[in-house]
Protein backbone atom coordinates (compact mmCIF):
# COMPACT_ATOMS: atom_id res chain seq x y z
CA UNK A 1 0.00 0.00 0.00
CA UNK A 2 0.92 3.62 -0.43
CA UNK A 3 2.67 5.25 2.27
CA UNK A 4 1.77 9.09 3.05
CA UNK A 5 4.72 11.18 3.70
CA UNK A 6 4.32 14.64 4.52
CA UNK A 7 7.44 16.96 4.13
CA UNK A 8 8.03 20.39 5.53
CA UNK A 9 11.27 22.08 5.01
CA UNK A 10 12.68 25.31 7.35
CA UNK A 11 11.01 28.59 5.74
CA UNK A 12 14.12 30.42 5.30
CA UNK A 13 13.88 34.06 6.50
CA UNK A 14 13.10 36.38 3.50
CA UNK A 15 16.01 39.00 4.26
CA UNK A 16 18.85 37.59 1.81
CA UNK A 17 20.06 35.15 -0.59
CA UNK A 18 20.44 31.64 0.37
CA UNK A 19 23.91 30.19 0.08
CA UNK A 20 24.89 26.43 -0.38
CA UNK A 21 25.08 25.89 3.47
CA UNK A 22 21.06 26.41 3.48
CA UNK A 23 20.60 23.99 0.73
CA UNK A 24 23.32 21.81 2.32
CA UNK A 25 20.75 21.74 5.73
CA UNK A 26 17.41 22.36 4.39
CA UNK A 27 16.16 22.20 0.99
CA UNK A 28 18.64 19.34 -0.85
CA UNK A 29 17.71 16.32 1.60
CA UNK A 30 14.17 16.86 1.36
CA UNK A 31 13.72 17.12 -2.25
CA UNK A 32 15.94 14.01 -2.68
CA UNK A 33 13.46 12.18 0.09
CA UNK A 34 10.54 13.88 -1.65
CA UNK A 35 11.61 12.67 -5.50
CA UNK A 36 12.69 9.04 -4.18
CA UNK A 37 8.86 8.64 -2.61
CA UNK A 38 7.10 10.05 -5.51
CA UNK A 39 9.04 7.23 -7.61
CA UNK A 40 8.12 4.98 -5.04
CA UNK A 41 4.31 5.56 -6.37
CA UNK A 42 4.22 6.68 -2.54
CA UNK A 43 1.84 10.00 -1.68
CA UNK A 44 3.60 13.05 -1.31
CA UNK A 45 3.00 16.57 0.14
CA UNK A 46 5.73 18.93 0.36
CA UNK A 47 5.30 22.72 1.58
CA UNK A 48 7.28 25.62 2.77
CA UNK A 49 7.77 29.06 1.92
CA UNK A 50 9.46 32.65 2.62
CA UNK A 51 9.16 33.19 6.51
CA UNK A 52 8.37 37.26 6.02
CA UNK A 53 7.71 38.44 9.69
CA UNK A 54 9.70 39.67 12.42
CA UNK A 55 12.82 41.67 13.09
CA UNK A 56 14.75 39.75 10.72
CA UNK A 57 13.01 41.53 8.15
CA UNK A 58 12.26 44.99 9.94
CA UNK A 59 15.95 45.23 10.62
CA UNK A 60 17.28 44.65 6.89
CA UNK A 61 14.43 47.05 5.60
CA UNK A 62 15.86 49.99 7.95
CA UNK A 63 19.29 49.18 6.73
CA UNK A 64 18.15 49.69 3.03
CA UNK A 65 15.56 52.28 3.49
CA UNK A 66 12.56 50.50 2.04
CA UNK A 67 9.49 48.95 3.81
CA UNK A 68 9.48 44.89 5.00
CA UNK A 69 6.64 44.16 2.39
CA UNK A 70 9.74 45.59 -0.41
CA UNK A 71 12.26 43.34 1.40
CA UNK A 72 10.20 39.91 0.90
CA UNK A 73 9.13 41.31 -2.79
CA UNK A 74 12.94 41.55 -3.51
CA UNK A 75 14.10 38.49 -2.25
CA UNK A 76 11.08 35.66 -1.99
CA UNK A 77 11.07 35.59 -5.97
CA UNK A 78 14.86 34.98 -5.84
CA UNK A 79 13.91 31.95 -3.76
CA UNK A 80 11.71 31.07 -6.73
CA UNK A 81 14.02 31.49 -9.04
CA UNK A 82 17.23 29.45 -6.97
CA UNK A 83 14.44 26.52 -5.95
CA UNK A 84 13.44 26.21 -9.88
CA UNK A 85 17.21 26.25 -11.23
CA UNK A 86 18.29 23.79 -8.48
CA UNK A 87 15.33 21.60 -9.31
CA UNK A 88 14.25 21.64 -5.27
CA UNK A 89 10.78 20.10 -6.15
CA UNK A 90 8.41 21.87 -3.77
CA UNK A 91 4.46 20.92 -3.98
CA UNK A 92 4.31 24.74 -2.91
CA UNK A 93 5.99 27.35 -1.16
CA UNK A 94 4.50 30.30 -0.74
CA UNK A 95 4.93 33.09 1.92
CA UNK A 96 3.61 34.00 5.50
CA UNK A 97 2.13 37.46 4.84
CA UNK A 98 -0.61 35.91 2.97
CA UNK A 99 -4.40 35.86 3.83
CA UNK A 100 -4.35 32.43 4.40
CA UNK A 101 -1.89 32.28 7.23
CA UNK A 102 -2.80 35.23 8.77
CA UNK A 103 -6.22 33.33 9.29
CA UNK A 104 -4.80 30.37 10.42
CA UNK A 105 -1.99 31.67 12.73
CA UNK A 106 -5.04 33.63 14.35
CA UNK A 107 -7.22 30.31 14.90
CA UNK A 108 -4.22 28.38 16.54
CA UNK A 109 -3.73 31.71 18.71
CA UNK A 110 -7.30 31.63 19.38
CA UNK A 111 -7.48 28.12 20.19
CA UNK A 112 -4.25 28.10 22.87
CA UNK A 113 -5.89 31.11 24.01
CA UNK A 114 -9.43 29.20 24.91
CA UNK A 115 -7.92 26.10 26.01
CA UNK A 116 -5.84 27.80 28.31
CA UNK A 117 -2.24 27.26 26.62
CA UNK A 118 -1.73 31.03 26.49
CA UNK A 119 -1.94 33.30 29.42
CA UNK A 120 -1.21 37.09 29.43
CA UNK A 121 0.93 38.91 31.93
CA UNK A 122 3.76 41.91 31.96
CA UNK A 123 7.15 40.81 30.92
CA UNK A 124 10.28 42.47 31.68
CA UNK A 125 12.04 43.41 28.67
CA UNK A 126 14.96 45.27 27.19
CA UNK A 127 14.76 48.92 26.90
CA UNK A 128 17.05 51.41 24.75
CA UNK A 129 17.09 54.54 26.66
CA UNK A 130 19.01 56.22 23.78
CA UNK A 131 16.46 55.97 21.58
CA UNK A 132 13.25 55.29 23.51
CA UNK A 133 12.22 51.51 21.89
CA UNK A 134 11.82 48.16 23.44
CA UNK A 135 14.36 45.93 22.12
CA UNK A 136 12.98 42.67 20.21
CA UNK A 137 14.85 40.29 19.66
CA UNK A 138 17.69 40.89 16.87
CA UNK A 139 17.36 44.78 18.17
CA UNK A 140 20.14 43.66 20.61
CA UNK A 141 22.92 40.99 20.97
CA UNK A 142 25.43 39.92 24.06
CA UNK A 143 26.86 37.61 25.77
CA UNK A 144 24.98 34.19 26.20
CA UNK A 145 24.52 33.30 29.63
CA UNK A 146 25.04 29.62 29.46
CA UNK A 147 28.28 29.16 26.85
CA UNK A 148 29.81 32.97 26.76
CA UNK A 149 29.63 33.30 23.02
CA UNK A 150 29.75 37.14 22.71
CA UNK A 151 27.36 37.44 19.43
CA UNK A 152 24.01 35.85 21.00
CA UNK A 153 21.05 37.53 19.61
CA UNK A 154 17.96 38.16 22.22
CA UNK A 155 16.06 35.41 21.19
CA UNK A 156 18.70 32.37 20.41
CA UNK A 157 22.25 31.74 20.50
CA UNK A 158 23.75 30.50 17.34
CA UNK A 159 26.48 29.02 19.20
CA UNK A 160 25.06 26.64 21.54
CA UNK A 161 21.38 26.79 19.99
CA UNK A 162 19.77 27.18 23.28
CA UNK A 163 16.75 29.78 23.11
CA UNK A 164 16.89 32.91 24.43
CA UNK A 165 15.04 35.69 26.44
CA UNK A 166 16.98 38.83 25.79
CA UNK A 167 17.22 40.07 29.24
CA UNK A 168 19.04 36.84 30.26
CA UNK A 169 22.10 38.51 27.73
CA UNK A 170 25.29 39.45 29.45
CA UNK A 171 26.71 43.03 28.58
CA UNK A 172 23.54 43.78 26.09
CA UNK A 173 24.42 45.97 23.10
CA UNK A 174 21.40 48.20 21.09
CA UNK A 175 21.58 47.44 17.72
CA UNK A 176 19.04 50.51 16.60
CA UNK A 177 22.09 53.18 17.99
CA UNK A 178 25.12 50.81 19.14
CA UNK A 179 24.22 52.27 23.27
CA UNK A 180 24.72 49.69 25.95
CA UNK A 181 22.54 52.24 27.90
CA UNK A 182 19.82 49.78 28.25
CA UNK A 183 17.42 49.05 31.11
CA UNK A 184 14.70 46.31 31.82
CA UNK A 185 10.88 47.67 31.47
CA UNK A 186 7.53 46.45 32.00
CA UNK A 187 5.51 45.56 28.93
CA UNK A 188 2.30 43.48 28.77
CA UNK A 189 2.58 40.41 26.23
CA UNK A 190 0.69 37.01 25.53
CA UNK A 191 2.56 33.97 26.26
CA UNK A 192 2.73 30.10 25.78
CA UNK A 193 2.24 27.94 28.64
CA UNK A 194 5.85 25.56 28.18
CA UNK A 195 5.72 24.61 31.73
CA UNK A 196 2.36 22.97 30.95
CA UNK A 197 3.79 21.14 28.16
CA UNK A 198 6.72 20.19 29.83
CA UNK A 199 5.05 16.90 30.66
CA UNK A 200 3.14 15.91 27.77
CA UNK A 201 6.17 16.63 25.32
CA UNK A 202 8.48 14.23 27.75
CA UNK A 203 6.27 11.43 27.33
CA UNK A 204 6.25 12.15 23.22
CA UNK A 205 9.73 11.99 23.13
CA UNK A 206 10.27 9.00 25.56
CA UNK A 207 7.94 7.10 22.74
CA UNK A 208 9.05 5.59 19.54
CA UNK A 209 12.12 8.23 18.55
CA UNK A 210 14.92 5.36 17.48
CA UNK A 211 14.98 6.78 14.27
CA UNK A 212 16.10 10.13 14.88
CA UNK A 213 19.76 11.38 14.94
CA UNK A 214 21.07 11.15 18.20
CA UNK A 215 22.16 14.54 18.54
CA UNK A 216 18.62 15.80 18.17
CA UNK A 217 17.01 13.40 20.24
CA UNK A 218 19.59 14.23 23.15
CA UNK A 219 19.24 17.92 22.87
CA UNK A 220 15.54 17.61 22.98
CA UNK A 221 15.47 15.03 25.59
CA UNK A 222 17.70 17.08 27.74
CA UNK A 223 15.95 20.19 27.54
CA UNK A 224 12.61 18.16 28.24
CA UNK A 225 13.89 16.36 31.44
CA UNK A 226 15.75 19.21 32.59
CA UNK A 227 12.02 20.72 33.63
CA UNK A 228 13.25 24.22 33.08
CA UNK A 229 10.39 25.10 30.28
CA UNK A 230 8.61 28.34 30.98
CA UNK A 231 6.26 30.42 29.77
CA UNK A 232 7.56 32.55 26.79
CA UNK A 233 6.52 35.13 25.14
CA UNK A 234 4.82 34.93 21.96
CA UNK A 235 3.89 38.47 21.18
CA UNK A 236 6.27 41.80 20.62
CA UNK A 237 6.25 45.44 20.53
CA UNK A 238 6.74 45.71 16.65
CA UNK A 239 4.47 46.95 14.19
CA UNK A 240 5.21 43.82 11.18
CA UNK A 241 3.34 40.21 11.83
CA UNK A 242 0.65 39.08 11.99
CA UNK A 243 -1.98 41.27 14.13
CA UNK A 244 -3.09 39.58 17.40
CA UNK A 245 -6.99 38.23 17.28
CA UNK A 246 -7.72 40.53 20.70
CA UNK A 247 -9.36 43.98 20.85
CA UNK A 248 -6.44 46.56 22.99
CA UNK A 249 -3.11 45.13 21.36
CA UNK A 250 -2.48 47.09 17.63
CA UNK A 251 0.28 48.54 18.51
CA UNK A 252 1.77 44.62 19.45
CA UNK A 253 2.23 41.90 16.88
CA UNK A 254 2.54 38.07 17.12
CA UNK A 255 6.43 37.03 17.43
CA UNK A 256 7.91 36.08 14.16
CA UNK A 257 8.67 32.32 15.72
CA UNK A 258 4.84 31.50 16.87
CA UNK A 259 4.12 32.31 13.45
CA UNK A 260 6.64 30.94 11.16
CA UNK A 261 5.78 27.22 12.29
CA UNK A 262 2.12 27.81 11.67
CA UNK A 263 3.07 28.06 8.37
CA UNK A 264 3.49 24.50 8.03
CA UNK A 265 0.11 23.71 8.52
CA UNK A 266 -1.42 27.06 7.19
CA UNK A 267 0.69 26.00 3.80
CA UNK A 268 -0.72 22.37 4.05
CA UNK A 269 -4.27 24.06 3.89
CA UNK A 270 -3.38 26.51 1.57
CA UNK A 271 -2.06 23.47 -0.62
CA UNK A 272 -5.25 21.73 0.19
CA UNK A 273 -7.06 24.78 -1.65
CA UNK A 274 -5.21 25.23 -4.50
CA UNK A 275 -5.78 21.47 -5.55
CA UNK A 276 -9.63 22.31 -6.27
CA UNK A 277 -10.22 20.32 -2.59
CA UNK A 278 -10.32 22.53 0.32
CA UNK A 279 -10.42 20.01 2.94
CA UNK A 280 -7.80 17.50 2.04
CA UNK A 281 -5.34 19.07 4.22
CA UNK A 282 -7.14 17.76 6.90
CA UNK A 283 -6.50 13.72 5.91
CA UNK A 284 -2.65 14.64 6.36
CA UNK A 285 -2.65 16.41 9.35
CA UNK A 286 -5.94 14.93 11.94
CA UNK A 287 -5.16 12.33 13.91
CA UNK A 288 -8.00 10.40 13.60
CA UNK A 289 -7.73 10.38 9.90
CA UNK A 290 -4.03 10.71 9.48
CA UNK A 291 -2.41 8.54 11.86
CA UNK A 292 -0.33 6.75 9.25
CA UNK A 293 0.88 9.64 7.84
CA UNK A 294 4.64 10.53 8.35
CA UNK A 295 5.91 13.80 8.94
CA UNK A 296 9.37 15.18 8.58
CA UNK A 297 11.11 18.75 9.13
CA UNK A 298 14.05 19.14 7.03
CA UNK A 299 16.14 21.73 9.18
CA UNK A 300 19.30 23.22 10.26
CA UNK A 301 19.97 22.88 13.68
CA UNK A 302 19.83 26.43 14.86
CA UNK A 303 16.25 25.48 14.64
CA UNK A 304 16.19 22.49 16.29
CA UNK A 305 14.34 23.77 20.01
CA UNK A 306 11.08 25.39 17.75
CA UNK A 307 10.71 22.10 15.87
CA UNK A 308 10.77 19.28 18.62
CA UNK A 309 9.90 21.59 21.69
CA UNK A 310 7.55 23.91 20.87
CA UNK A 311 6.19 23.44 17.30
CA UNK A 312 4.92 20.05 18.85
CA UNK A 313 4.18 21.65 21.73
CA UNK A 314 1.84 24.10 20.03
CA UNK A 315 0.24 21.62 18.02
CA UNK A 316 -0.29 19.17 21.71
CA UNK A 317 -1.91 22.47 22.98
CA UNK A 318 -3.60 22.32 19.71
CA UNK A 319 -5.34 19.57 20.03
CA UNK A 320 -6.27 16.51 17.21
CA UNK A 321 -3.24 17.09 14.65
CA UNK A 322 -0.34 14.50 14.49
CA UNK A 323 2.99 15.19 15.96
CA UNK A 324 6.44 15.07 13.62
CA UNK A 325 7.59 11.99 12.70
CA UNK A 326 11.08 13.07 12.62
CA UNK A 327 13.29 16.10 11.96
CA UNK A 328 16.37 15.23 10.31
CA UNK A 329 18.31 18.39 11.71
CA UNK A 330 21.44 18.59 9.79
CA UNK A 331 24.85 20.37 11.60
CA UNK A 332 26.61 23.16 9.62
CA UNK A 333 28.44 23.26 6.75
CA UNK A 334 31.24 25.28 6.77
CA UNK A 335 33.44 26.80 3.65
CA UNK A 336 37.58 26.74 3.65
CA UNK A 337 37.76 26.24 7.15
CA UNK A 338 35.42 29.11 8.32
CA UNK A 339 31.92 28.94 9.11
CA UNK A 340 29.87 30.47 6.56
CA UNK A 341 28.50 34.34 7.49
CA UNK A 342 26.51 37.05 5.54
CA UNK A 343 28.26 39.84 7.63
CA UNK A 344 31.58 38.91 7.52
CA UNK A 345 31.04 38.20 3.45
CA UNK A 346 32.43 34.63 3.67
CA UNK A 347 29.35 32.95 1.81
CA UNK A 348 29.04 30.74 -1.33
CA UNK A 349 25.40 31.91 -2.44
CA UNK A 350 23.63 29.65 -4.78
CA UNK A 351 22.13 31.89 -7.16
CA UNK A 352 25.22 33.19 -8.06
CA UNK A 353 27.06 29.79 -8.58
CA UNK A 354 24.33 28.46 -10.43
CA UNK A 355 25.66 31.24 -12.78
CA UNK A 356 28.58 29.70 -13.28
CA UNK A 357 28.02 25.76 -12.84
CA UNK A 358 25.84 23.31 -13.53
CA UNK A 359 22.86 22.01 -10.81
CA UNK A 360 23.68 18.54 -10.33
CA UNK A 361 27.58 18.94 -9.24
CA UNK A 362 25.82 20.92 -6.37
CA UNK A 363 23.24 18.69 -5.62
CA UNK A 364 26.50 16.06 -5.74
CA UNK A 365 28.90 18.08 -3.92
CA UNK A 366 26.09 18.70 -1.40
CA UNK A 367 25.21 15.19 -1.09
CA UNK A 368 28.39 13.25 -0.75
CA UNK A 369 29.41 15.69 1.75
CA UNK A 370 26.75 16.18 3.78
CA UNK A 371 26.87 17.78 6.91
CA UNK A 372 24.16 15.14 8.78
CA UNK A 373 26.18 13.82 11.76
CA UNK A 374 28.64 16.32 12.10
CA UNK A 375 29.70 19.96 10.78
CA UNK A 376 31.38 19.63 6.95
CA UNK A 377 34.04 21.41 5.42
CA UNK A 378 33.35 22.60 1.79
CA UNK A 379 36.46 23.17 -0.02
CA UNK A 380 36.57 24.22 -3.88
CA UNK A 381 39.75 21.89 -4.39
CA UNK A 382 36.88 19.33 -3.50
CA UNK A 383 34.28 20.44 -5.89
CA UNK A 384 36.37 20.22 -8.71
CA UNK A 385 37.56 16.95 -7.74
CA UNK A 386 34.65 14.96 -6.99
CA UNK A 387 33.56 16.91 -10.26
CA UNK A 388 35.99 15.48 -12.32
CA UNK A 389 36.56 11.87 -10.78
CA UNK A 390 33.42 10.68 -9.42
CA UNK A 391 30.80 12.65 -11.83
CA UNK A 392 32.91 12.76 -14.81
CA UNK A 393 35.20 9.99 -15.04
CA UNK A 394 33.25 7.11 -13.07
CA UNK A 395 29.40 7.99 -13.83
CA UNK A 396 29.00 10.09 -16.69
CA UNK A 397 31.77 8.18 -18.74
CA UNK A 398 30.52 5.15 -17.94
CA UNK A 399 27.05 6.44 -19.61
CA UNK A 400 28.70 8.07 -22.28
CA UNK A 401 31.07 4.99 -23.27
CA UNK A 402 28.08 2.90 -22.83
CA UNK A 403 25.81 4.92 -25.32
CA UNK A 404 28.31 6.09 -27.89
CA UNK A 405 29.65 2.76 -28.71
CA UNK A 406 25.49 1.43 -28.78
CA UNK A 407 24.80 4.16 -31.08
CA UNK A 408 27.76 3.81 -33.48
CA UNK A 409 27.86 -0.17 -33.78
CA UNK A 410 24.59 -1.19 -33.20
CA UNK A 411 22.75 1.24 -35.16
CA UNK A 412 21.17 3.70 -32.69
CA UNK A 413 19.75 0.32 -31.15
CA UNK A 414 19.45 -1.54 -27.96
CA UNK A 415 21.18 -4.64 -28.69
CA UNK A 416 19.69 -8.18 -29.00
CA UNK A 417 21.82 -9.64 -25.96
CA UNK A 418 22.82 -13.77 -26.69
CA UNK A 419 23.07 -16.00 -23.43
CA UNK A 420 24.22 -14.17 -20.03
CA UNK A 421 27.21 -15.64 -18.06
CA UNK A 422 28.01 -15.46 -14.34
CA UNK A 423 29.73 -11.84 -14.75
CA UNK A 424 26.80 -10.53 -16.64
CA UNK A 425 24.52 -11.90 -13.94
CA UNK A 426 26.65 -11.03 -11.21
CA UNK A 427 26.85 -7.21 -12.16
CA UNK A 428 22.82 -7.15 -13.08
CA UNK A 429 21.91 -8.44 -9.64
CA UNK A 430 23.72 -5.88 -8.03
CA UNK A 431 22.81 -3.00 -9.46
CA UNK A 432 19.21 -4.55 -9.33
CA UNK A 433 19.90 -4.90 -5.23
CA UNK A 434 20.90 -1.18 -5.64
CA UNK A 435 17.23 -0.40 -5.67
CA UNK A 436 16.96 -1.54 -2.18
CA UNK A 437 19.95 -0.88 -0.81
CA UNK A 438 19.77 3.01 -1.97
CA UNK A 439 16.15 3.55 -1.05
CA UNK A 440 16.48 2.04 2.39
CA UNK A 441 19.34 4.61 3.52
CA UNK A 442 17.26 7.60 1.48
CA UNK A 443 14.29 6.15 4.00
CA UNK A 444 16.11 6.75 7.16
CA UNK A 445 17.38 10.00 5.71
CA UNK A 446 21.27 8.84 5.18
CA UNK A 447 21.51 10.50 2.05
CA UNK A 448 24.94 10.69 2.09
CA UNK A 449 25.30 6.68 2.63
CA UNK A 450 22.89 6.69 -0.32
CA UNK A 451 24.79 8.39 -2.95
CA UNK A 452 27.94 6.43 -1.99
CA UNK A 453 26.38 3.43 -2.31
CA UNK A 454 24.82 4.45 -5.78
CA UNK A 455 28.58 5.68 -6.94
CA UNK A 456 29.94 2.59 -6.03
CA UNK A 457 27.57 0.81 -8.24
CA UNK A 458 28.70 2.86 -11.04
CA UNK A 459 32.54 1.54 -10.23
CA UNK A 460 31.02 -1.75 -10.23
CA UNK A 461 29.95 -1.07 -13.82
CA UNK A 462 33.00 0.34 -15.09
CA UNK A 463 34.82 -2.45 -13.71
CA UNK A 464 32.78 -4.93 -15.71
CA UNK A 465 33.41 -2.94 -18.92
CA UNK A 466 37.31 -2.98 -18.42
CA UNK A 467 36.69 -6.91 -18.11
CA UNK A 468 34.86 -7.38 -21.08
CA UNK A 469 36.28 -5.04 -22.92
CA UNK A 470 33.06 -4.79 -26.14
CA UNK A 471 35.23 -2.74 -28.09
CA UNK A 472 37.95 -5.46 -28.51
CA UNK A 473 35.05 -8.26 -28.51
CA UNK A 474 33.50 -6.99 -31.12
CA UNK A 475 36.10 -7.64 -33.35
CA UNK A 476 35.78 -11.25 -32.71
CA UNK A 477 32.74 -12.27 -31.51
CA UNK A 478 29.99 -9.50 -32.59
CA UNK A 479 27.14 -11.67 -30.18
CA UNK A 480 29.29 -11.06 -27.27
CA UNK A 481 29.45 -7.48 -28.05
CA UNK A 482 26.00 -7.00 -27.94
CA UNK A 483 25.40 -9.27 -24.87
CA UNK A 484 28.33 -7.16 -22.89
CA UNK A 485 26.59 -3.59 -24.22
CA UNK A 486 23.39 -4.95 -23.66
CA UNK A 487 24.08 -5.53 -19.59
CA UNK A 488 25.64 -2.37 -19.87
CA UNK A 489 22.65 -0.64 -20.97
CA UNK A 490 20.26 -1.95 -18.54
CA UNK A 491 22.80 -1.16 -15.92
CA UNK A 492 22.88 2.46 -16.69
CA UNK A 493 19.19 2.08 -17.29
CA UNK A 494 18.86 1.55 -13.61
CA UNK A 495 21.42 3.87 -12.44
CA UNK A 496 19.65 6.72 -13.88
CA UNK A 497 16.66 5.86 -11.62
CA UNK A 498 18.63 5.17 -9.06
CA UNK A 499 20.59 8.69 -9.57
CA UNK A 500 18.00 10.45 -9.77
CA UNK A 501 16.42 12.12 -6.75
CA UNK A 502 19.90 12.95 -6.37
CA UNK A 503 20.86 14.39 -10.09
CA UNK A 504 17.56 14.76 -11.65
CA UNK A 505 18.94 16.83 -14.76
CA UNK A 506 21.64 14.46 -15.49
CA UNK A 507 19.30 11.64 -15.36
CA UNK A 508 16.66 13.19 -17.20
CA UNK A 509 19.46 13.58 -20.27
CA UNK A 510 20.39 9.99 -20.00
CA UNK A 511 16.72 9.19 -19.85
CA UNK A 512 16.29 10.81 -23.24
CA UNK A 513 19.45 9.58 -24.82
CA UNK A 514 18.16 5.61 -23.83
CA UNK A 515 15.00 6.30 -25.73
CA UNK A 516 12.66 6.48 -23.10
CA UNK A 517 9.43 8.75 -23.83
CA UNK A 518 8.19 11.70 -21.37
CA UNK A 519 10.14 12.60 -18.05
CA UNK A 520 11.52 11.45 -14.77
CA UNK A 521 9.85 14.43 -12.96
CA UNK A 522 6.95 16.59 -13.23
CA UNK A 523 7.11 19.96 -13.93
CA UNK A 524 7.69 23.35 -11.70
CA UNK A 525 6.11 26.60 -12.27
CA UNK A 526 5.24 29.81 -10.69
CA UNK A 527 2.03 31.29 -10.05
CA UNK A 528 0.92 34.48 -8.49
CA UNK A 529 -2.16 33.58 -6.37
CA UNK A 530 -4.86 36.61 -5.35
CA UNK A 531 -7.05 36.66 -1.83
CA UNK A 532 -9.22 38.82 -1.34
CA UNK A 533 -7.23 41.96 -0.75
CA UNK A 534 -3.44 40.37 -1.65
CA UNK A 535 -1.95 38.42 -4.08
CA UNK A 536 1.38 36.37 -3.74
CA UNK A 537 4.06 34.31 -6.19
CA UNK A 538 4.65 30.77 -5.00
CA UNK A 539 6.26 27.84 -6.87
CA UNK A 540 4.00 24.69 -7.42
CA UNK A 541 4.71 20.63 -8.81
CA UNK A 542 3.12 19.43 -11.00
CA UNK A 543 3.53 15.59 -11.67
CA UNK A 544 0.01 14.26 -13.11
CA UNK A 545 1.70 12.60 -16.20
CA UNK A 546 5.00 11.13 -14.69
CA UNK A 547 5.25 7.45 -15.02
CA UNK A 548 8.66 6.49 -13.79
CA UNK A 549 9.16 4.44 -10.90
CA UNK A 550 11.81 3.02 -8.49
CA UNK A 551 11.87 -0.06 -9.79
CA UNK A 552 14.19 -2.39 -12.13
CA UNK A 553 12.14 -2.20 -15.10
CA UNK A 554 13.63 -4.13 -18.48
CA UNK A 555 15.60 -2.01 -21.00
CA UNK A 556 14.24 -3.61 -24.00
CA UNK A 557 16.28 -4.86 -26.81
CA UNK A 558 15.65 -2.67 -30.22
CA UNK A 559 14.55 0.51 -28.59
CA UNK A 560 15.83 3.43 -30.47
CA UNK A 561 18.60 5.45 -28.95
CA UNK A 562 19.05 9.15 -29.36
CA UNK A 563 22.31 10.82 -30.30
CA UNK A 564 24.46 10.93 -26.47
CA UNK A 565 26.46 13.79 -25.15
CA UNK A 566 28.55 13.54 -21.91
CA UNK A 567 26.45 14.11 -18.82
CA UNK A 568 28.95 16.22 -17.10
CA UNK A 569 31.04 18.78 -17.61
CA UNK A 570 34.87 18.81 -16.36
CA UNK A 571 36.42 21.49 -14.55
CA UNK A 572 39.64 23.13 -14.80
CA UNK A 573 41.68 22.59 -11.59
CA UNK A 574 43.04 26.24 -11.37
CA UNK A 575 38.79 27.06 -10.82
CA UNK A 576 39.74 26.06 -7.17
CA UNK A 577 41.69 28.83 -6.66
CA UNK A 578 40.18 31.03 -8.87
CA UNK A 579 36.90 30.54 -6.29
CA UNK A 580 38.83 30.90 -2.92
CA UNK A 581 40.36 34.26 -4.46
CA UNK A 582 36.98 35.67 -5.42
CA UNK A 583 35.93 34.80 -1.96
CA UNK A 584 39.05 36.43 -0.62
CA UNK A 585 38.57 39.35 -2.19
CA UNK A 586 34.72 39.87 -1.58
CA UNK A 587 35.25 39.42 2.20
CA UNK A 588 37.87 41.91 2.33
CA UNK A 589 40.56 40.37 3.76
CA UNK A 590 43.76 38.17 1.69
CA UNK A 591 43.86 35.61 3.95
CA UNK A 592 40.39 35.05 6.13
N1 LIG B 1 13.22 31.53 9.32
C1 LIG B 1 13.89 30.64 10.22
C2 LIG B 1 15.37 30.60 9.90
O1 LIG B 1 15.73 30.91 8.78
C3 LIG B 1 13.35 29.24 10.14
C4 LIG B 1 11.91 29.18 10.41
S1 LIG B 1 11.38 27.59 10.32
C5 LIG B 1 9.77 27.65 10.80
O2 LIG B 1 16.14 30.24 10.75
F1 LIG B 1 9.49 26.53 11.24
F2 LIG B 1 9.56 28.51 11.70
F3 LIG B 1 9.05 27.95 9.79
ZN1 LIG C 1 19.29 52.13 20.99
Amino acid sequence: MAERILIFAAWPYCNGDLHIGHIAGAYLPPDIFARYHRLKGNEVVWVSGSDTHGTPITVRAEEEGITPRQVVDRYHPRFLELFQKLGITFDLFTETNTENHWAVTQEVFLRHWERGYIYKDTQKALYCNHHQGFLADRYVEGTCPYCGYEHARGDQCDHCGRMLDATELISPRCKVCGSTDIVVRETEHFFLDLAKLNRPLLEWIRQDKEHWRPNVLNFTRAQLESGELHGRPITRDIQWGVPIPLPGYESKRIYVWYDAVIGYLSATREWAKLTGQPNAWRGWWEVDRASDVKSYYFIGKDNIPFHTIIWPGMLYAYGGLILPYDVPANEYLNVEGAKLSKSRHWVIEALDVLERYDPDPWRYILTVNAPETADVNFTWEEFVRRNNTELVATWGNLANRVLSFAYRRFDGRVPQPGNLDATDRALLSQIEAGFQRVGEQIEQCHFRAAIIEAMGLAQEANRYLNIKEPWKQIKEDPQAAATSIYVCLQAINWLRVIFSPFLPFSSQKLHEYLGHEGGLFGRQYVEEYHETERSHLALRYDSSDVTARWEPQRLSPGQQLNKPAPLFRKLDESIAEEEVERMLAASGSPTH
